[in-house]
């Protein structure tokens, strides 16, 4: 692999003074560097990529044994070696049952099964059939905490277009500021609070559905009876007085980041329906059918990971940033950053080795044409380079208001052409010379009207943000950041790095709250602790 590596680096080295916008002499560029899935274009055209690195990052994918890598995944061997378990959300949108093997068992009928499960509830929930103590469940509160709460709040936020059910909101932080807010001004006689935590035992989890249970209690005289449970933990989920039919469960070789297309989804199945959510699912498993089925080189993840490989490994870009020109997208780059950065932001691989290189680039951003007004100044002419991962419908949702949907795409396509071409000296000059400026004026202020150009970017374009749409992108992006994670060498599936900081934080309340001397403490950890106290 290492030859691979510098075969790619040298050529790098070769190309990077390459203007990309030379590279569409090639009249096919276009047609060459972009491919097309389900009514999906993904267009990576506008990067510095030719064939020789093309290839040569598939020769990448191809030394990492990634074929037969998927197929362990899809399979069900247990491919999260460092907790020793399968990793199978595919399962979860696998609705024909074909079946899947865990251990030697089929797990498809209890999947089937559950998904039966959350349809009846959400349906009765819906239909007024299942009431709270006051009526008709006018709202439902989802509390959890990464994949618990980001896979679900980014997707109900996306298909807004489609709900016709409760009002569905999210509480996630500890800070008791998120709970209060989202509480204030709901019937706790017609809410309905959803515990999602896949262990059951998330500290900022157990707090607000503690909280929650006990505003409810001052209303509600049998508050279980408004609690549903989304875990692994079926005793914990009783412990805290969630009554078995109406807790949903899921097993270990689920991911907590990857998780909203199983029981974690309830909420968005109560807000767009059954339907809307198999839909969802369904553009899930179109996904998958074309990520297993299609030549590497046609593969949407795969050259969507491989672009990324290129840019942050290979160029050294230390970021990249997710730009949906899709307002209802507003949390996507959130729920990309625990997707990206908890599975690939590691250090060393799989064997226990250090990396050579970084594993996973920071991600970013927020929809356009919002970020336009903010931070694309940086964008456009900070000295650093960040690839931008632009995504667009071709419709929008409001027929009567295509007229603003024309404007958001004619913004969409103006960036990536103004990152790729820029403006140089001479052009600004000009520009300059018509505002009647000369001599040494027309020089400064020409040179702060440059635009060095040659900045890469990717455009994802689908129909319209349909459920089944929104389901192939959240899978296009889980499998590129597996692609990511196999070409690094690493465990995508694990999470260590957040142990640590739970841990002292356990540790350190006690000393918070007075209750323990924090002598042993760093220096600055008791300056801190003993400022608040005073405060
Ligand atoms: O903090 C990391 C993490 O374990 C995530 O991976 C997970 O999505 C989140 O916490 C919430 O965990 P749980 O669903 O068990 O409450």
């Amino acid at each position: 692999m290492q030859n691979i590596w510098d075969e790619l680096s040298d050529h790098q080295s070769n190309v990077q003074a390459r203007k990309i916008s030379e590279l569409f002499e090639n009249d096919k560029r276009a047609a060459e560097y972009s491919v097309k899935t389900d009514g999906m274009l993904f267009d990576f055209s506008k990067t510095n990529i030719d064939s020789t690195a093309l290839n040569t990052l598939l020769s990448l994918a191809k030394g990492a044994n990634l074929v037969a890598k998927r197929d362990a995944m899809f399979q069900g061997d247990a491919i999260n070696e460092t907790e020793g378990r399968a990793v199978l959300h595919t399962a979860l949108r696998n609705v024909n049952g074909t079946p899947v093997l865990v251990d030697g068992q089929d797990v498809m009928p209890d999947v089937l099964a559950t998904l039966a499960r959350m349809e009846s509830f959400a349906e009765d929930v819906r239909s007024g059939a299942f009431m709270g103590q006051g009526g008709a469940i006018t709202d439902v509160v989802n509390i959890g905490i990464g994949g618990s709460d980001l896979g679900p709040a980014m997707a109900v936020r996306a298909l807004t277009a489609f709900a016709d059910g409760p009002r569905v909101h999210f509480v996630s932080n500890v800070d008791g500021a998120d709970v209060a807010d989202t509480l204030a001004g709901l019937d706790p006689t017609t809410t309905m609070v959803i515990v999602a935590s896949k262990t059951f035992t998330t500290i900022e989890t157990m707090t607000n559905a503690t909280t929650a249970r006990d505003w409810m209690a001052k209303s509600v005289a049998n508050t279980g009876a408004q609690f549903a449970a989304l875990s692994t933990s079926a005793e914990k989920t009783s412990e805290f007085g969630i009554s078995a039919e109406r807790v949903f469960g899921f097993e270990d070789w689920v991911g907590g980041r990857y998780s909203l297309w199983g029981p974690i989804g309830l909420s968005i199945m109560l807000s767009v329906g059954a339907e809307d959510f198999r839909s969802f699912l369904a553009g899930g498993e179109a996904m998958d059918k074309h990520f297993t089925q299609a030549n590497l080189a046609e593969n949407m993840p795969v050259l969507l990971a491989l672009v990324g490989i290129w840019h942050h490994q290979v160029c050294g870009y230390p970021t990249r940033a997710v730009l949906p020109y899709e307002q209802r997208l507003g949390r996507l780059a959130a729920y990309f950053q625990q997707l990206e950065m908890e599975s690939n932001g590691k250090g060393v691989a799989m064997s226990g080795d250090d990396l050579p290189m970084p594993a996973g680039p920071i991600v970013w951003g927020e929809p356009g044409t919002n970020g336009q007004h903010a931070f694309y100044q940086l964008i456009h002419q900070g000295r650093q380079v960040i690839p931008c991962e632009f995504m667009i419908g071709a419709k929008g949702q409001e027929a009567e208001l295509a007229h603003h949907h024309d404007l958001l795409v004619a913004n969409c396509l103006a960036q990536s052409e103004a990152l790729m071409l820029g403006r140089d000296l001479e052009t600004a000059r000009g520009l300059m010379a018509q505002k009647g400026l000369s001599g040494d004026e027309l020089e400064r202020q020409a040179r702060h009207r440059v635009f060095t150009g040659n900045r890469p970017s990717t455009t994802l374009v689908y129909p319209s943000l349909t459920p089944f749409v929104l389901g192939q992108i959240i899978a296009l992006y889980e499998h590129r950041v597996f692609v990511e994670g196999v070409i690094m060498g690493i465990n995508s599936f694990d999470q260590w790095g957040v142990e640590l900081g739970k841990e002292l934080a356990t540790a350190l309340e006690p000393m918070v709250q007075g209750k323990e001397s924090a002598d042993h403490k760093d220096g600055s950890t008791q300056s801190l602790l003993k400022f608040i106290s005073r405060s």
